[in-house]
């Protein structure tokens, strides 16, 4: 028996996912486009963003995934990629600002504020000029959806660096304000706050590359037993 046609829950809809190229925003990206939504990939690894493009897009319609080279800390380049996303569909519906890194777990007498800067500037200031550009045209549209990921650092601590921790508990409160000043546009804001996922990310900084072995780690560590939340 053949498989039931998911439902098209984006069916007609533009997003731009910042760090889509890897990881959570690579599966989103995925994921958007089955639920038929056109998406723009955002993100400073231009090979993968690339190859991510060739294996998703379906051929005969290449405009349902494409690749702009984006730094989040650079304020020319979210507006291009915003622009960028515009010319090509004429709207942007979702944009998901998801691209974050980490440092190396480290305690409060080894702080350097040069890692404070760029963990702070790609997860904060990356995530303030996403809703900014995104904003600029959401807002004349009276509509729009705006998604950070934050991360469970906001609400479990301890179990990260302190930095990294800073910089998740800074986008939820950036994502609450904003509700109250983007609401008034029937635009939505969220921040979604995954718990551990077995991406580049957290296999760079846990030293541990075998997928299985972190998510084994990951689930004996977690809450809800038995449930993976895999990338791929
Ligand atoms: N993996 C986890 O366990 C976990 C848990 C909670 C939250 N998160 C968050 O999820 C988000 C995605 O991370 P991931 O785990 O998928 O990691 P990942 O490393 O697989 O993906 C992150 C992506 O962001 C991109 N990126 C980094 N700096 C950038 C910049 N300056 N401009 C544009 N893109 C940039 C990277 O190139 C990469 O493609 C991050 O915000 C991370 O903090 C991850």
């Amino acid at each position: 028996m053949e498989a039931a046609p998911i439902a098209k829950r984006l069916e007609g809809k533009v997003a731009l996912i910042t760090g889509g190229a890897s990881g959570i925003g690579e599966t989103t990206a995925r994921l958007f486009v089955q639920h038929g939504a056109k998406v723009i990939i955002a993100d400073i690894q231009d090979d993968l963003g690339h190859t991510l493009c060739s294996e998703i897009g379906t051929g005969d319609d290449d405009h349902v995934i494409s690749y702009v080279h984006c730094d989040v800390t650079c304020e020319s380049d979210v507006q291009n990629a915003v622009e960028a996303a515009v010319s090509k569909h004429g709207k942007l519906d979702i944009m998901f600002s998801n691209a974050g890194i980490t440092n190396a777990d480290e305690g409060i007498l080894d702080f350097d504020s040069k890692k404070f800067n760029r963990v702070f500037n790609v997860n904060v200031l990356g995530g303030f000029l996403a809703a900014k550009y995104a904003a600029k045209v959401m807002i004349p549209a009276n509509k729009g959806s705006i998604l950070f990921t934050s991360s469970t650092a906001s609400v479990i601590h301890g179990e990260t660096p302190h930095i990294y921790a800073a910089s998740k508990h800074a986008l939820v409160g950036l994502t609450k304000n904003l509700c109250v000043e983007l609401g008034e546009y029937g635009i939505r804001v969220n921040c979604i706050s995954p718990s551990g996922v077995a991406t580049p990310l957290l296999r760079n900084v846990s030293g541990i590359q075998d997928k299985k072995t972190l998510e084994d780690m990951i689930c004996s560590a977690a809450n809800l037993k038995g449930v993976v939340f895999g990338t791929d």
